[in-house]
């Protein structure tokens, strides 16, 4: 059966300010598994501002029972209001401040959606981002409805020693006569509902304290399962660096006496920045030496980071309505990346975050499920929550940074959070910031958050050598996308340098300019000429320093002065891009040749440049890592853009993998023995880097020789005193058909099948394997006692990576990697939709597959989609995937 009732789309266009406001919310929640009983009493006005005040009042309101409804203590008869599955209409009010009352239950205990109230290994937590909390109580549930809250909560003391919620803490005891107790919070500043928490359960808490710059004192707890307050110490040291970097690098204090952070185990995101209550998913959370990589360690801190700079960029200004998404999570991932750059190394953090953009943004962006940094329309807002909106949006952020400078940004922000504070606000009002603190007109550079697609930028230059002029001539063009036929001109802003031959910068005296003191130019025309004046020796442009912009850079610029950057650049970024640029071409061409060998020729010349740069003592060992890894096979299929064929990009890849391994042993061979083993354990940068670099030198190395290397990791593995080490090892080991492979994972399994985050890990080292039985061994794990499908971290584990990260068996030609994936789709969108969509995006770039896959994948794709009973969200993203 097809779906009938296609689901509604939302426009922005349609935005009305609410016709009622709701000053003060006040909620006594009554815990009990299966039937809690909530209720809330609004003082709600009509609003003065909008047109639509004395209308009906319409309240969102989901799978609630309503139990009794008053207004100003009058009981409603039914004739007065009217319920359907989402709202509660009632059709007249008085037209001036009321208390409406109503008395709702909900069974947190069958909530396996995880969305409102919920239980997670027996603690009751809440998710309102971005509707959830109409699943609590019937509301104005809607970003632009600030309110005041007071809430009281009831449990069994031994279910629930903790109550907590957002803000101060003004009451709390025991109920005479019963097991129960309640605690009374009062959060003092007006927030949006998607910001309301509650935690209640049986859980430890760690404590510190940290001394804000004005002196204040703020107590700071995170709170997790017994046993797990050894695993606190990281999140804790990251939010203290968080607290003293907001206000050195923007002048923001913390404003609540207190901090508090859950960790709960299943949890639909990564975490959740609630007003002075953040509820995060515990992997970003819980680290110890011997559980958690220096990969998890550098998460942790950054989405510690994440969700503690919302407190300003988020919470204290908000979004009017979830268009403005970006708003706030593109401006607080800029502000996380700047925040992990300043503490560890900014090249390092550039590198991996333009990887990231890559590998998920510019794939959506390419595909049939582009949108604009600010969407126009939506079905689901919950399937909004994409690297565009916060990788680009990001993106968009560092761009209006590069055109202010350091000084102009500043002042922008003071300015933003001066102006708009206690507002919900809107991408516009953060732009005229910018304007206004540079004097510049911004309207052109907004179509960057208008426009889908990744632009191209075609660089063209030659030197003038008897006029002693460079001239480059840059063309820029974006291809339609999804609804966006045509598009405008972008202003992008390039930073550049002109290298001379000892890797110098020259002067850039560009004509008509002058010298530029800041080396970035702007491209703002379809095409523009740039002529720089009093080049006497030939140069290398290098263009897009620091991945300056986010475009796709193509150039007649030779393999030479590529390699040449690549050894040389001031620019570490446009070293890396150079390596990949060179890899790229390499690996392109061999999957073109027969058996998809490569030149030779050109693996030798690549080799011999990364020799180099391995060899240089003035690089930091991480940087090097970055160096020595090829371009995933993914950006090696987007590179492509059309009939791709998975399985000969892997065997071009690994073609080269191989070459370099043999090429290179020696070099290898040292790197790796250089890697400390045993000792104590320590996260810092320069540590990780050395253990990065040993094991991008393991990777190569055992493709060159896979027998010995096998050994070699397999030995790494069991010698292994820390997780990074013994991850390092599995990571190479997972993606090869060999008996140390098993050994190693039993091993694994072994020593640590009783805690979940490591189940995790070896659901997903599991489902890497490129090769023949990978999907044979993700469906025997689904049957495995450890795998649950209602719980969203071992699903990601398991499916998630086989789907994302094994796109040889994901797209094997058979189409069963597809069927695999579909078939859990199906079974979670019935209880779990925001998951399952999220799983269905990873057929996205179906459309660019050779045809037999493509057909596969679409068949697979339209039985999704045609369902009975398919969710709305699941509905999006496929009936999407397969339009565009
Ligand atoms: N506000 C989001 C969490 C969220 C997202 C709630 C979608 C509801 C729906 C939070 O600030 C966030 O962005 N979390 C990220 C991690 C972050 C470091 C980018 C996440 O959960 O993935
Ligand atoms: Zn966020």
């Amino acid at each position: 059966m097809i779906r009938t009732d296609t689901p509604q789309t939302i426009r922005l266009t349609d935005y009305r300010a609410p016709g009622y406001l709701i000053n003060h919310v006040s909620l006594n929640v009554r815990l009990n598994r299966e039937a809690t009983r909530i209720t809330a009493r609004l003082d709600l006005l009509p609003n003065p501002a909008s047109p639509d005040a004395g209308g009906p009042l319409v309240l969102d309101g989901q799978g609630l029972r309503l139990e009794a409804i008053n207004i100003d203590g009058v009981p409603l008869t039914e004739d007065q209001y009217s319920l359907d599955n989402e709202h509660l209409t009632i059709h007249k009010l008085p037209q001036r401040a009321v208390c409406i009352e109503t008395e709702t239950t909900v069974d947190p205990s069958a909530n396996k959606a995880l969305s409102g109230l919920y239980l997670s290994n027996g603690v009751y937590c809440t998710q309102c981002e971005a509707e959830g909390f109409r699943r609590i109580a019937f509301f104005l549930d809607r970003p632009d409805v600030l309110s005041r809250y007071r809430v009281r909560l009831e449990a069994r003391k031994s279910e629930a020693p903790q109550l907590l919620s957002n803000g101060n803490l003004v009451m709390a005891g025991d109920i005479v006569g019963s097991d129960r107790h309640f605690a009374i919070w009062e959060d003092p500043h007006l927030k949006p509902s998607y910001l309301f928490a509650m935690v209640a359960g049986d859980l430890a808490c760690v404590e510190d304290s940290f001394t804000t710059r004005s002196g204040r004192k703020v107590l700071l707890q995170i709170y997790v399962e017994h046993g797990k307050e050894e695993r606190c110490g990281w999140a804790m040291t990251s939010l203290k660096a968080a607290m003293k970097w907001d206000e050195e690098r923007f002048g923001r204090e913390y404003d609540l006496d207190r901090f508090m952070i859950v960790a709960v185990s299943d949890f639909n995101m990564g975490a959740m920045e609630n007003k002075g209550l953040n509820i995060f998913n515990d992997k970003y959370v819980l680290a110890s030496p011997d559980s958690a990589t220096d990969q998890d360690y550098a998460h942790i801190e950054s989405v510690i980071a994440h969700e503690y700079f919302h407190n300003w960029t988020g919470n204290r200004i908000t979004c009017r309505d979830w268009f403005q998404l970006c708003l706030k999570e593109g401006l607080t991932v800029y502000r996380d990346q700047e925040f992990s750059s300043d503490i560890r190394s900014r090249p390092v953090k550039r590198i991996s975050d333009v990887k990231l953009l890559r590998a998920q943004q510019f794939a959506e962006d390419a595909g049939p499920l582009a949108h604009p940094v600010r969407p126009s329309s939506y079905m689901e807002i919950n399937n909004f929550y994409t690297a565009t909106v916060y990788e680009k949006g990001a993106e968009v952020v560092r761009m209006l940074a590069t055109l202010l400078g350091e000084e102009g940004f500043r002042k922008a922000m003071d300015i933003y959070f001066a102006r708009h504070d206690g507002d919900a606000a809107t991408v516009e009002d953060f732009v005229k910031c910018m304007e206004d603190a540079s004097g510049r007109d911004l309207s052109q550079f907004f179509h960057w958050y208008e426009q889908a697609g990744t632009p191209q930028v075609m660089a063209q230059s030659r030197w003038l050598q008897s006029e002693g002029v460079f001239e480059l001539t840059l063309t820029q063009s974006l291809a339609p996308t999804p609804g966006q036929p045509t598009k405008p001109d972008l202003d992008i802003p390039l930073a550049m340098g002109l290298v001379g031959p000892v890797g110098e910068d020259m002067p850039l005296d560009l004509e008509g300019t002058g010298v530029l003191n800041n080396p970035v130019i702007e491209l703002r025309e379809a095409v523009q000429v740039f002529r720089f004046r009093n080049v006497r020796q030939r140069p290398v442009p290098s263009l897009n320093r620091g991945f300056s912009a986010p475009v796709r850079l193509v150039s007649n610029f030779s393999a030479a002065d590529e390699v040449a950057l690549m050894g040389r650049d001031s620019d570490p970024f446009n070293r890396w891009e150079m390596a990949q640029n060179r890899a790229s071409e390499i690996i392109t061409r061999a999957i073109a040749a027969p058996d998809h060998a490569v030149s030779a020729d050109l693996a030798r010349g690549y080799g011999e440049a990364l020799k180099r740069v391995l060899a240089d003592n003035g690089l930091e060992d991480a940087f090097k890592a970055l160096m020595a890894m090829l371009p995933g096979e993914q950006d090696l299929a987007r590179e492509l853009g059309s009939n791709v064929d998975p399985a000969a990009i892997h065997a071009a890849r690994d073609a080269l993998r191989r070459a370099l391994g043999t090429q290179l042993e020696a070099e290898l061979q040292r790197i790796w023995e250089a890697l400390p083993t045993g000792g104590a354990y320590s996260p810092d940068p320069a540590s990780a880097g050395r253990r990065s670099l040993g094991h991008a030198a393991l990777d190569l190395l055992i493709a060159g020789d896979a027998a010995s290397g096998a050994q070699l990791a397999l030995g790494h593995f069991h010698a292994a005193t820390n997780m990074t080490d013994k991850m390092g090892a599995l990571n190479v080991l997972a993606r090869i058909d060999c008996p140390q492979r098993e050994e190693a994972l039993s091993a694994f399994y072994d020593s640590h099948r009783s805690d979940p985050l490591l189940v995790d890990k070896w659901m997903t080292l599991n489902a890497v394997a490129p090769f023949e039985g990978a999907i044979a061994r993700v469906r025997e794990l689904m049957q495995h006692e450890l795998f649950d499908i209602t719980r969203p971290n071992r699903v990601r584990a398991l499916i998630g990576s086989f789907a994302a990260m094994n796109p040889v068996q994901f797209n094997a030609p058979s189409g069963e990697g597809y069927e695999l994936v579909a078939g859990v789709i199906e079974k979670l969108d019935g209880f779990n939709p925001q998951v399952a969509a999220r799983l269905a995006t990873n057929y996205r770039s179906w459309r660019a597959l050779e045809p037999g896959r493509r057909a596969k994948a679409h068949d697979t794709l339209t039985r999704l989609r045609d369902r009975a009973n398919v969710s709305r969200d699941t509905f999006e993203i496929i009936s999407k995937s397969l339009e565009g």
